[in-house]
């Protein structure tokens, strides 16, 4: 990214099909019996829907779908669809494109603990970790001021 090699535009779209920030929906109910994949929903059942699901279905994204790849495919729900379509998703998006280039270009950073033991933070709805310990150098030659 810092190459200009792969826009931080490409970057956040990537990382929202690959590790969705909504992991699954709040609880839908059919108003009427429907039939999905050879399953019978009845009308009134709930149904909880996985957001973070397309992001790694090797039907969509290929046998690198559970892999994170800068620029991949970006098919996701990470803001949902339809009617409840995220109305904060272009500020979301917007954020993402001014934050990661100011921060990555002032500093080097890398985790402080092994990968594994990055805890995930439990939750049915929200895909999170609890902390995100990180060793955090100014880069040589980055200018002071974001
Ligand atoms: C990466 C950041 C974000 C993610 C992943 C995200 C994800 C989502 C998802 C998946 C939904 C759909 C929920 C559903 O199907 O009922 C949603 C709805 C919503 N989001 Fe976001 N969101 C983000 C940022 C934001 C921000 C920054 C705002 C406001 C400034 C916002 C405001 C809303 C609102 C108001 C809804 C409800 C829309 C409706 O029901 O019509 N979101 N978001």
């Amino acid at each position: 990214m810092r190459a200009g090699e792969v826009s931080w535009e490409a970057v956040t779209e990537s990382v929202l099909a690959w590790d969705s920030p909504v992991g699954q929906s709040p609880f839908r109910y059919p108003t009427q019996d429907t039939e999905i994949g050879g399953a019978l929903i009845r009308a009134g059942e709930p149904v909880m829907m996985s957001y973070a699901a397309l992001g790694r279905d090797p039907a969509h994204h290929g046998p690198l779908a559970a892999s994170f790849v800068a620029a991949r495919d970006t098919r996701h729900l990470s803001f949902g669809h339809g009617p409840h379509f995220c109305v904060g998703a272009p500020l979301a998006r917007l954020e993402a494109h001014i934050a990661l280039p100011a921060f990555f270009n002032r500093f080097d950073t890398e985790l402080a603990v092994p990968a594994k033991e990055v805890e995930p933070f439990p939750s049915l709805a929200l895909n999170g970790i609890r902390a995100l310990p990180a060793v955090i150098r100014p880069r040589a030659g980055a200018a002071a001021g974001v």
